[in-house]
C-alpha cells in the first residue's frame, strides 16, 4: 500500500490554480522529488500534504486515511524548510527536543532520542551550541534531526540545500540519502534543481504551471522525456524545428531521417541531447552528417562542452571528450544518432541510428 495519495488534488488562489487537479502515489520507504521551475505550485503542493494549507478540493491519504481535516502536527509528516528555523534563543539540544517536551516523553527518552537523532546527522557533540554558532551546513542537519527525532512517517523537504555554497549542496546531498535509507523513512523533496533531483530520487515528479508533466525514474525522465517542457528542462538540450519533406525531416538546409510515425503537417520539434551528437571528421563523407564551425569551447575539467554553429540550424550544443584535438573554428561534421521528434503535444517518437562504418567519432 502506498504511504501518500494525492487525489484529485487542488489549490486555488484568488485566479490561480498553484496546484491543477494532481494525482501522486508515494510508496512506503520512497524517496520522491517534486521538480519544476519557480512558481508551479512545488511548496503548495508539500505544505497541503504538511497541513499549512488547505485544498480547494481533492484528498490527502496517508496511509489511505484521508489528512486534509487534521492539523499539521497531528499528521505523522516533518518539514524542513529553505531558511533556517532553528530557534536562536534555544540551544541545539532544546530546538531538537521541543517537539517532543510537547509529547511529554520522559527525560531519559528525550535525552535517548535527541542523541541518536544528533548522532543520525554526524554532529553527535553539538547540543550545548547555539544556533548562531553553527555553519548553514550544520544548522540544516540540525533542522534534519529535528524532523526526524519526530519519527514521522512521512520527511517534507522543501528546497532544504538552497542556500548552501554548491560543494555544501552535494555533500548533504548524498548525507539526506544515506540517513533516509538507514532510517527507511517515506521523503518527499521539493527542488528547482534538476541535478539534485537527478541524483538523489527514486522518482521525480516534473511539475509545471501546477500539473504534474511527467512521473518516473530520473534514468527514464533523462532518456524519455514524455513532453517538450520536460525535454528542455531536464538536462541539456538542442531543440530544433523541423518541417516534414518527402522522406525527410528538413532542419533548415539540414536533414534528418523521417521516422514513419510522424505525420507530415504541424509543427515539428527535433531534441536531441548533446552527448548524442556524434562529431566525425570533415573530411569523411556520413550520410546526413551536418556540416558546421567551431565557435565556442569551454573547458569543464572531465569534459569540454561545444558550440557548433551549423549554417540554417543555427548553434548546437556537443559534449567532448578531452583528448580530442579540436580547435575554435576547426570546420566539423555533426551526425545525431539518437533523437526525438514532438509533434502536435503527443509523446515523442524516438530514432536511434548506427554512424556509417568505419567512420571514427570524435568524442
Ligand atoms: N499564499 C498565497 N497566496 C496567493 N498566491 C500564492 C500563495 N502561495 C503561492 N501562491 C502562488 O501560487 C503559485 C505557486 O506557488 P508555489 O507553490 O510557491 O511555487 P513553487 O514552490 O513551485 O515556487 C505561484 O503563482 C504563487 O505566486
Ligand atoms: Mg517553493
Amino acid at each position: 500500500m502506498s504511504t501518500l495519495d494525492l487525489v484529485n488534488l487542488h489549490k486555488r488562489f484568488g485566479n490561480v490554480d498553484a496546484v491543477n487537479h494532481i494525482n501522486l502515489s508515494v510508496g512506503n520507504g520512497e524517496f520522491l522529488c517534486i521538480l519544476g521551475p519557480s512558481g508551479c505550485g512545488k511548496s503548495t503542493a508539500l505544505r497541503m500534504i504538511a497541513g499549512f494549507e488547505t485544498p480547494t478540493s481533492g484528498d490527502v491519504r496517508i496511509d489511505g486515511a484521508s489528512v486534509v481535516e487534521m492539523p499539521p502536527n497531528r499528521r505523522p509528516t516533518a518539514m524542513v524548510f529553505q531558511k533556517y528555523t532553528l530557534w536562536p534563543h534555544m540551544k541545539v539540544y532544546e530546538n531538537i527536543a521541543f517537539g517532543l517536551h510537547l509529547r511529554r516523553l520522559p527525560r531519559a527518552e528525550i535525552d535517548r532520542k535527541v542523541q541518536g537523532a544528533l548522532d543520525l546527522v554526524g554532529l553527535s557533540s553539538y547540543g550545548p551550541r547555539y544556533p548562531a554558532q553553527l555553519s548553514g551546513g550544520e544548522q540544516q542537519r540540525i533542522a534534519l534531526a529535528r524532523a526526524l527525532v519526530l519519527e514521522p512517517k512521512i520527511l517534507l523537504l522543501d528546497e532544504p540545500f538552497s542556500n548552501l555554497d554548491a560543494l555544501l549542496r552535494v555533500r548533504l546531498r548524498e548525507e539526506l540519502r544515506r540517513i533516509q535509507r538507514q532510517v527507511h523513512i517515506t521523503a518527499i523533496f521539493v527542488t528547482h534543481d534538476q541535478e539534485e533531483a537527478l541524483s538523489l530520487a527514486d522518482r521525480i515528479a516534473v511539475m509545471s504551471k501546477g500539473q504534474i508533466e511527467q512521473l518516473d525514474k530520473p534514468s527514464v525522465i533523462y532518456a524519455h522525456p514524455q513532453t517538450l517542457f520536460v525535454a528542455d528542462f531536464i538536462g541539456a538540450m538542442n531543440l530544433l524545428q523541423a518541417t516534414a519533406s518527402g522522406d525527410k525531416l528538413q532542419i533548415g538546409t539540414q536533414a534528418l531521417p523521417l521516422p514513419a510515425a510522424v505525420n507530415g503537417s504541424g509543427t515539428i520539434t527535433v531534441a536531441i541531447r548533446p552527448e548524442d551528437l556524434a562529431l566525425v571528421p570533415s573530411s569523411e563523407t556520413q550520410a546526413n552528417a551536418w556540416m558546421g564551425t567551431v565557435e565556442q569551447l569551454m573547458d569543464m575539467g572531465h569534459y569540454r562542452k561545444g558550440i557548433v554553429n551549423v549554417p540554417d540550424v543555427g548553434r548546437v550544443k556537443v559534449y567532448l571528450s578531452k583528448s580530442l584535438s579540436l580547435n575554435e573554428n576547426d570546420r566539423v561534421a555533426l551526425a545525431p544518432v539518437r533523437y526525438l521528434v514532438y509533434q502536435n503535444g503527443q509523446p515523442p517518437v524516438e530514432v536511434s541510428r548506427q554512424l556509417d562504418r568505419g567512420v571514427l567519432a570524435y568524442n
